[in-house]
């Protein structure tokens, strides 16, 4: 019988039951449903709402199945659909009438709303910490490429020398921006729900401050129909981590384009390819391909959502359990990708001299030659002018900037000199770039510094 079957006088059609039951998804959740149902059996029994020692039965009897249901020893039912009433009538079965006390003051829409909020606080800290050693891999990556000079670009077009590490670097920000997010994510999330019931407390004298300190939260909600009808930590994470994705993706993009022949700066290594089934030499980045396309995933579970509950009138509505597969699937997805995703980048081979030719080949000193005239006073539109010349001179006969005699320099302007072909030198054209944040070795060795000093203070 239903724990609800009181006003009924019908039972429930058995595709009504499938269908409302959300125990297949939720059950996961049995460790923060026992925790909260723990802390709030304790509080009614110091509140002298229940009796003492009808609490302590309460809270053995839940040790109880927590042991068991780790043991596996547990099956859910379906017609006790979801983890909240199975557990209660688990409860109840074991030991009796005092189980039938626990729900007093309560309602599943705090209870689910409390066991959510647990359910990210513990996944947060988890995904910060992959995020941290993709960090790690970054730096390490970074300081073995402090000197390998390879061309930026902007539209995919070979525009300034950069290094690697820049490179590097730049990635390990966004990743930072990221732990900065989740970790503000989690601080806003720090209030217990438990207590409001189904929307408007209880006529008990329930203290809400004793449930939230016992299970770690900074404080209870301050309304309690908000905390029931809130999903924004849910929408909030997923925000995040769609962020988080979209960097991971853009990542897996370059590293595709990357490994590929065309460009071949980087070589993946064997453990983290695959072959093909019908071409003998392919070497393929599944695991980048799939970081990208997982992408969309997790995506959809943002989009699910934001739009489950853009019209749900207060407080709590059955639409609301739709958020645990979209949340569930997402948190998946990003601690599946970010651990695979670093191991990759960690075993790579870089290809310095692949990445030098590149950066020869592409005029990327082009701005340099025009700073090379401005600093002898011409005005920088002027130098500017005079380079394109040089450039399409050099597309018609084939030659690069640096590879011009000083002849055919001068024919363009008088104030080129000896001089012009060491401030065209790639090395040069990085190291000089020394404003801070800018790819000289200088300046990423301070970058580096910052990420490290970052990874340090953020592991918890
Ligand atoms: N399984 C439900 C959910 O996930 C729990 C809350 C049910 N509350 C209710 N009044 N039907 O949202």
């Amino acid at each position: 019988m239903k724990l609800w079957a009181g006003r009924f006088q019908k039972e429930t059609d058995t595709l009504v039951n499938d269908f409302n039951s959300s125990i297949g998804f939720d059950a996961r959740l049995y460790r923060q449903d026992i925790a909260g149902s723990i802390a709030h059996a304790q509080m009614l029994g110091k509140q002298g709402i229940i009796e003492e020692h009808e609490a302590e039965k309460i809270v053995e009897g839940l040790k109880a199945i927590l042991a068991d249901i780790e043991d596996d020893k547990v099956e859910f039912s379906l017609d006790n659909e979801d983890i909240h009433m199975n557990i209660e009538a688990l409860l109840t079965q074991r030991i009796g009438d005092a189980g039938k006390r626990l729900h007093t003051g309560r309602s599943r829409n705090d209870q689910v709303a409390v066991d959510t909020r647990l359910y990210v606080k513990q996944e947060i800290p988890t995904i910060i910490k992959a995020i941290l050693n993709l960090e790690e891999v970054l730096v390490k990556k970074a300081k073995d490429n402090l000197d390998t000079v390879m061309p930026g670009y902007t539209h995919l077009q070979r525009a300034q020398p950069t290094t690697f590490a820049h490179y590097m670097m730049a990635y390990a920000n966004m990743f930072k921006r990221d732990v900065t997010r989740l970790e503000d994510c989690l601080q806003r999330l720090d209030e217990c729900p438990l207590g409001a019931g189904a929307l408007a407390t209880s006529t008990y004298p329930l203290d809400r401050f004793a449930t939230a300190q016992a299970l770690g939260f900074a404080k209870p909600t301050d309304n309690s129909m908000d905390s029931v009808s809130d999903r924004d930590y849910a929408i909030e994470l997923l925000s995040d981590l769609s962020i988080l994705m979209m960097h991971l993706s853009r990542f897996s993009e370059e590293i595709v384009l990357w490994c590929s022949w065309e460009f071949k700066y980087v070589d993946l290594d064997d453990a983290y390819s695959t072959g093909s089934s019908i071409m003998p030499q392919k070497k393929n980045p599944d695991v980048a391909e799939l970081v990208r396309g997982k992408t969309g995933r997790v995506y959809g579970s943002l989009v699910t959502l934001l739009t489950m509950m853009k019209s749900l009138p207060l407080a709590y509505n059955k639409d609301m359990q739709e958020d645990k597969e979209a949340l569930f699937d997402a948190v998946d997805t990003v601690e599946l990708c970010l651990p695979v995703f670093a191991a990759m980048v960690d075993t790579l081979t870089v290809r310095p001299k692949n990445m030098a030719k590149a950066a020869a080949g592409g005029f990327i000193n082009a701005t340099d030659c025009a700073d090379y005239l401005t600093k002898k006073g011409l005005p920088f539109r002027e130098a500017y002018m005079i380079v394109g010349r040089l450039v399409n001179l050099c597309i018609k006969t084939g030659d690069t900037l640096d590879t011009l005699t000083l002849k055919d320099f001068r024919a363009i302007s008088s104030l080129f000199d000896e001089d012009v072909y060491d401030a065209l030198a790639l090395k040069t054209c990085v190291n000089e770039r020394k404003v801070y944040g800018g790819p000289s070795k200088d300046s990423v060795q301070t970058q580096i510094k910052l990420i490290e000093e970052f990874v340090d203070g953020h592991r918890v």
